[in-house]
């Protein structure tokens, strides 16, 4: 009988600490409910200790979602914990996540701590959280470059205090797979009581290994769950990606001989719901969820894939999702049609008042488009306008004038705080004018750090997605707008940035 791998999601919590990435309590409920249709295991909703947004997400998602287990992570100390139990008091199933760094670089430096007293916090904290829940994780954090003996003596420790799961991070991507397989596999070995824990894996993804070190540690070392997010999201260059995590040990089942949970029918539109939400653009050559993943444009492999699909093809397209990019409504689709989209798509729209403004978007932007794709839906609804979120900017209208030979002028009038204003500027091009234009009011002093386009359903047809990143006083913010006006696109990015960088969510990093 093959055993299971156990999927952690930590989209919400190691994903979301990625500059930039910050996302609402909604949209982190959106998330959530699409982890959940994937059938992900176990969802680290956040940090609840770290801000009261947080505090409030993990709760939110902890009373919302019924099949998987809801996690928030905890520094290992009595207060953070307390707070990690109280968001997850409404859970059907809860998890406490407690970390404290065992490296020598990391105990000296960023905790001034010797490993004696790292050593006896660990206990306390697990003896702790485990008088408040029954699901105890335990990370070193920095465990790789741990001391073997040290991180035997530690993690011997808190199993002993009653930890299930003992994850082992990479947390700065340093491993390499047959290293860290075999790191696993010693600790495995060393520790008496080891067999009363689940092993887990948690590798970041600095050197372009995360998955292949975390598979390594499933296969070499006998770790039974991989932490991992939607896309690759995580700070610096990521974290483990969860589509092709599950893709490799679903694919050569023959060689893993485990099974996993996961509908993997419902990555493609967990993939797109997050890079929408964050702004973080997928590439298009990344495995399993990107745009070519499954595109043949030389003839040969055309032409072998017509005559027989799996000489070019190891995986299905439409196993992860790729048949659901379809034409879903149009112009004459009804309210009810568009409400059940909805509904299949994941998005819970607080009130009645509520859809009836999306489906008003709807209907405005069927006008101007003929064949509307989930995407399309799934961008309409993160316009803050629908979601009622950060709403101190928002969009009314744009002219702008741009001829070969002139330098462009915009003028666009938004609303701050419900009241509109109006701005005008020239500038290198209509995008520069209009963001200008913004400016020219608002005067945030911003400084933008990133500016993207990108063709929500390929033709020209298609609405842009604009992402605009912002940076201000140490606080980077990604504004994310669609239209089919490239141009109101990016005016709609660029307030929603503002709108971010408005929110006061200042608060604690679970690393550093
Ligand atoms: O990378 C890391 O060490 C972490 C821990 C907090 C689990 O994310
Ligand atoms: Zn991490």
């Amino acid at each position: 009988m093959p055993d299971k791998l156990i999927i952690f999601d930590t989209t919400l919590r190691d994903g979301e600490q990625s500059p930039g990435a910050s996302m609402t309590r909604d949209e982190k409920l959106r998330i959530a409910r699409q982890l959940e249709r994937l059938k992900v295991d176990v969802i680290e909703a956040g940090f609840a200790a770290s801000s009261n947004g947080d505090f409030e997400a993990v709760q939110n998602i902890a009373h919302a979602i019924k099949d998987s287990i809801i996690c928030s992570l905890s520094r290992a100390n009595d207060r953070d914990i307390a707070r990690a139990a109280e968001a997850l008091k409404g859970a059907q199933r809860a998890r406490i996540h407690t970390f404290i760094a065992t490296s020598p670089l990391h105990m000296e430096k960023k905790l001034r701590m010797t490993p004696e007293q790292v050593l006896e916090q660990s206990r306390q904290s697990v003896r702790f959280a485990r008088n408040l829940c029954d699901d105890i994780e335990f990370s070193p954090e920095d465990g790789y470059r741990s001391d073997m003996d040290f991180l035997c003596r530690v993690l011997e420790t808190v199993i002993a205090e009653g930890a299930t799961t003992i994850n082992v991070p990479d947390t700065v991507g340093y491993a390499v797979p047959e290293l860290y397989g075999n790191f696993i596999r010693t600790l495995r070995e060393r520790i008496p009581n080891s067999d009363k824990a689940v092993w887990s894996v948690h590798c970041h993804n600095d050197l372009g290994m995360a998955v292949a070190n975390s598979l390594a540690g499933v296969k070499i070392g006998g770790a039974r769950q991989v932490e991992c997010t939607i896309n690759g999201l995580g700070e610096r260059a990521g974290n483990c990606s969860l589509e092709e995590v599950v893709m490799a040990v679903k694919t050569r089942r023959d060689y893993f001989g485990l099974d996993v949970g996961i509908d993997t029918r419902h990555i493609l539109a967990a993939s797109r719901m997050v890079s929408q939400t964050t702004g973080f653009v997928v590439q298009p050559n990344k495995a399993v969820v990107g745009a070519n993943a499954f595109a043949h444009a030389s003839g040969i492999h055309q032409d072998g894939v017509l005559k027989a699909r799996d000489t070019y093809e190891i995986m299905r397209a439409e196993d992860v999702g790729w048949s659901a990019n379809k034409i879903v409504l149009g112009k004459l689709s009804g309210r009810n049609a568009f409400k059940q989209r909805l509904q299949e798509l994941g998005v819970a729209l607080e009130s009645e008042a509520d859809i009836n403004t999306a489906f008003a978007k709807f209907k405005e932007l069927a006008d101007r488009k003929s064949d509307i794709f989930d995407e399309d839906i799934l961008a309409l609804v993160s316009d803050e306008s629908v979601t009622h979120e950060h709403e101190q900017y928002s969009f009314v209208s744009l002219s702008q004038h741009s001829e070969t030979g002139e330098r462009p002028h915009a003028s666009i009038v938004f609303t701050v705080a419900g009241k509109e204003v109006h701005g005008e500027s020239d500038g290198n091009g209509p995008v520069d004018a209009s963001l200008k234009a913004i400016e020219s009011h608002v005067k945030s002093g911003a400084e933008m750090v990133l500016y993207s386009v990108n063709a929500i359903s390929g033709s020209t047809e298609s609405q842009g997605e604009v992402t605009v990143r912002l940076q201000n006083s140490g606080r980077v913010v990604n504004g994310v707008g669609a239209d089919p006006d490239i141009i109101v696109a990016s005016a709609k990015a660029y307030l929603s940035a503002l709108n971010k960088l408005q929110s006061k969510a200042d608060r604690v990093a679970a690393q550093g």
